[in-house]
C-alpha cells in the first residue's frame, strides 16, 4: 500500500515544481520565439545568452504564478546553470550520483514541501523543560537525522522518545545514531507521519513547514489525548492561537508555538 505523504486537501494541488518545469518550457518556448527574428536579421544568441533569456522569462512567468520567491531564483538560475554544467563535459555518473543523493536525502519534499532542515541546539536545549515530570512518551513527526530525539534523550532518560521520517537516508543516519549512541529508549521509524496514530504520545513536536499545518491541526485535534501537549517549531496555525509560545534566542530566533489538547 502506497502510504499518503501529503495531507489529503493538499493532494489536489499541483505542486510548485510541477509548475516551475513547465514555466520553463514555456520560458524555452518563448526565448525560441524572441531568439528566431533576432537570428533571421543576423543576430544569434550564443548559448548562456538564450538560456539566460529563458530564465527571466520563467521567472517572470514564476512570478504571475505566485510561486514563491526562492523559486523566481531558481527559474532564473535554472537553465544558465545547465548550461554551464553541459559545458564542464563532467562524467554522466557523477549526475546520476549526485541525484540519487538528492533522493536519498530529500525523498518527496516537491510533494510534502517539507524540506530536511533542522532545529537548532537551543531549541533542543528549549523543549527540555517544557516536557512533563514523570514517565512521558515522545514522539518528533518528520525528525530528520533523530538530533531531537537522542538530544532529549540524553537529557531526559524517563522518556519514550519516537521519530517517524519518511525520506531514507535522513531516517538512516537517525537509526545509526540512535544504535551507536545507545539510546535504548529511542526509536526511529521509516515511514509517513499521516500514518502515525498521536493518541500514544504524551508530547508531539514538528519542525515542518508552512504547508501541512493546517492538516496536522485537524489530525492533532483528532487523535492526540486531552492534557497532551502539541509543539510546533517556527510554524504556526491560523485557526488556533497557541496557548505559549517560548522565544529561543538562535540565529533564526526561532519560536516554539505550545498547544495543550483540551
Ligand atoms: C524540517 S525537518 C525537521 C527535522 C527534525 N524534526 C528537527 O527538528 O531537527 C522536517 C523533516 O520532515 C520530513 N517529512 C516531511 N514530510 C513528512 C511526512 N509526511 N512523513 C514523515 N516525515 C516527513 C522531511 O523529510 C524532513 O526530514
Amino acid at each position: 500500500m502506497t502510504e499518503p505523504l501529503l495531507a489529503p486537501a493538499r493532494q489536489r494541488r499541483m505542486p510548485p515544481i510541477v509548475v516551475a518545469l513547465l514555466l520553463q518550457v514555456l520560458g524555452a518556448a518563448l526565448t525560441v520565439g524572441t531568439a528566431y527574428p533576432l537570428a533571421s536579421a543576423g543576430l544569434t544568441m550564443p548559448p548562456l545568452g538564450a538560456a539566460f533569456m529563458t530564465g527571466a522569462y520563467a521567472a517572470i512567468l514564476a512570478r504571475l504564478a505566485r510561486l514563491d520567491t526562492w523559486w523566481l531564483v531558481i527559474q532564473l538560475c535554472f537553465a544558465p546553470l545547465v548550461v554551464v554544467a553541459s559545458a564542464a563535459s563532467l562524467p554522466p555518473w557523477i549526475w546520476i550520483t549526485l541525484f540519487m543523493a538528492l533522493v536519498a536525502i530529500y525523498w518527496s519534499t516537491f510533494r510534502t514541501q517539507v524540506p530536511l532542515y533542522l532545529s537548532s541546539i537551543k531549541v533542543r536545549q528549549a523543549l527540555v523543560p517544557l516536557l512533563p515530570t514523570g514517565r512521558f512518551t515522545f514522539m518528533d513527526v518528520g525528525s530528520g537525522v533523530g538530533g531531537v530525539l537522542t538530544d532529549l534523550a540524553a537529557s531526559r532518560s524517563d522518556g519514550e522518545y519516537h521519530g517517524i521520517e519518511s525520506a531514507p537516508f535522513p531516517w538512516l543516519v537517525s537509526w545509526l545514531r540512535i544504535r551507536t549512541g545507545g539510546h535504548r529508549n529511542c526509536h526511529a521509524h521509516l515511514g509517513s507521519l499521516w500514518n502515525q496514530d498521536l493518541s500514544k504520545y504524551d508530547v508531539v513536536f514538528a519542525y515542518l513547514s508552512p504547508v501541512p499545518m493546517a492538516a496536522l491541526w485537524a489530525k492533532v485535534q483528532r487523535e492526540m489525548r486531552p492534557g497532551t501537549m502539541f509543539i510546533s517549531n517556527s510554524f504556526t496555525i491560523s485557526a488556533a492561537a497557541p496557548d505559549r509560545v517560548v522565544q529561543v534566542d538562535d540565529l533564526h530566533q526561532s519560536r516554539l508555538h505550545i498547544w495543550t489538547r483540551r
